[in-house]
């Protein structure tokens, strides 16, 4: 009793203990994750993103479409009636930065791939109203005018890998082939889908010739959330 009285009568008593406390709390909460294998569940089918989807990914963000829109389903019961599985931590294992976001103008993008054509989606970047009379989306037309970069690609798969993501010296070295051939419907993608497999190739922006910054978004777009086989699981059944 006596003793406490001290400690609270004494600022700097006090805050040095209080400092000590909460100290300790956040070893034991923060050293134990730099001694685990790994902190994430491994889910199979989750994979590093192919060099096109990663381009589109990088667009995404310098675009700022996370200032509307989240990627992350939360296990609530009306966001999975609504886009499908909630998400699973390992889904966004390869994701620096993540794209989790909490602000949602326009719907979650977690689950979007493959839910429309390829062609719903360029006339929608290039005028959002014209498919959704109501939409506030802005307009990305000029993704359409936008030779996409091929030249830094490997260096953008060089500096995933140097903060954990497992791209190989064979991804890396293939790194333009292998973007190239993914948005080239007539292209050999016998490696590119033995490295990336589940990749969708094809052409994204309607244009074979030309590889724009719309075929990355676009098969950025096509791929989010479809690396995982959900036909196993029943989201419903966990969360009734
Ligand atoms: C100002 C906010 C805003 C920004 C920025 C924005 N969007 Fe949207 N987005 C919306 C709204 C609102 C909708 C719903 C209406 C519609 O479909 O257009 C939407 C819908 C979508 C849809 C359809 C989703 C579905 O499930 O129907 C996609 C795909 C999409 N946006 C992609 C993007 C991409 C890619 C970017 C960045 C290049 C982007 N958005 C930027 C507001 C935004």
């Amino acid at each position: 009793m006596f003793k406490h009285e001290k400690i609270e009568k004494n600022a700097t008593l006090m805050l040095v203990l209080s400092f000590l406390v909460v100290s300790i709390g956040g070893i034991v909460e923060i050293a134990p994750l730099f001694y685990m294998e790994n902190t994430i569940e491994e889910v199979e089918g989750v994979r590093p993103y192919s060099p096109l989807e990663l381009a589109g990914r990088n667009i995404y963000v310098r675009e700022g479409c996370y200032n509307c829109h989240s990627q992350m389903v939360r296990p609530m019961r009306d966001e999975v009636e609504r886009y499908g599985h909630y998400s699973l931590a390992a889904e966004s294992m390869y994701d620096h930065p993540f794209q989790w976001g909490s602000k949602r103008t326009g719907p979650d993008l977690a689950r979007v791939g493959q839910r429309y054509s390829n062609e719903w989606h360029v006339q929608h970047l290039i005028d959002p109203r014209s498919v959704v009379p109501e939409s506030i989306m802005p307009r990305y037309s000029f993704l359409l005018d936008n030779r996409l970069r091929t030249d830094d690609i490997a260096r953008h798969l060089e500096v995933n890998a140097a903060v954990g993501v497992p791209y190989s010296e064979e991804m890396i070295a293939e790194a333009e082939a292998d973007m190239r051939a993914q948005a080239d419907p007539e292209g050999d993608w016998e490696g590119l889908l033995a490295r990336y497999p589940k990749a969708q190739v094809g052409d994204f922006d309607g244009d074979p010739r030309r590889l724009t910054e719309m075929d990355a978004l676009v098969a950025y777009l096509q791929m989010l959330g479809t690396l995982v086989d959900f036909s196993a699981y029943r989201s419903e059944e966990n969360y009734r």
